[in-house]
């Protein structure tokens, strides 16, 4: 597939049929995806292919509760989870948890979780991690940029297979639960769980903002960048 046609119409795949993704494909796929950057060359990343139907279970609970806060988070009208969420928000989200709950549907994503065809957790090594903004009196996020990148190239390198699939975040909430489903050692985290398989349906346009909507000149709040010509 060509980049660029691949950059703009990566989105994610949540639903899958029932067709099986041999173990050759995985290791093909990672075998791209290895190639990602990360901070001084690192490479922190593990990647645990969970087959095994009760440790998918385990991923599944630990998504599925996550899964109630986030919507429960929704339902209260918040951004989940947000860094800059105070006590206020966090009392607003647990009030709605119960609805949550209600709302949750026997064939959603969350809920059918143990049944992709290719759950891959990555975790990463954080005695290896760069977290430059580590002292820094805000919440840390250069850490993560050591890993995503190569989450991300795995869902390109199944995309380039025919394949789809969706980088999620949500059970890392659960980490412990996690870690203990699939023997994480300490020292490593859970930076995401990746679904792979054959997309159920046909890909839809990605609704992104414009370039002249986040790019500016020389200042945060300086000129946008126009928009590009071809
Ligand atoms: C860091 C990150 C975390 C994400 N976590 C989740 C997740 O926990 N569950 C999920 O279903 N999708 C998750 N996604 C997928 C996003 O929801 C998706 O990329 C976004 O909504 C755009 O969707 P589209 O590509 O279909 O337009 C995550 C994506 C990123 C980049």
């Amino acid at each position: 597939m060509e980049l660029r046609e691949a950059l703009r119409t990566t989105g994610a795949v949540r639903e899958f049929t029932d067709a099986p993704i041999e173990r050759a494909t995985i290791s093909a796929i990672l075998d791209d995806a290895r190639f990602a950057p990360s901070g001084g060359n690192r490479q922190s990343w593990h990647v645990i292919v969970v087959e095994d139907r009760e440790r998918r279970r385990r991923v599944r609970d630990a998504y599925l509760d996550a899964w109630h806060d986030y919507v429960a988070h929704s339902l209260a009208g918040l951004v989940p989870f947000s860094p800059l969420a105070d006590q206020r928000d966090r009392d607003l989200a647990s009030a709605q948890r119960s609805a949550a709950e209600a709302a949750s549907r026997p064939e959603g994503f969350a809920e059918r979780l143990d049944e992709v065809p290719v759950m891959l957790v990555v975790t990463a090594d954080l005695s290896v991690l760069a977290a430059v903004d580590r002292d820094l009196d805000r919440y840390t996020m250069a850490g993560g940029a050591s890993v995503y990148p190569f989450v991300w190239q795995i869902v390109l390198a199944a995309r380039d297979r025919g394949l789809g699939g969706v980088m999620t975040t949500m059970a890392i909430r659960n980490e412990p639960d996690v870690a203990f489903a699939l023997g994480v050692p300490d020292g490593h985290a859970v930076a995401a769980v990746v679904a792979l398989g054959h997309p159920m349906s046909r890909l839809t346009r990605l609704r992104r903002r414009a370039v002249s909507e986040f790019a500016t000149i020389d200042s945060f709040d300086g000129a946008p960048l126009l928009a590009p010509t071809s």
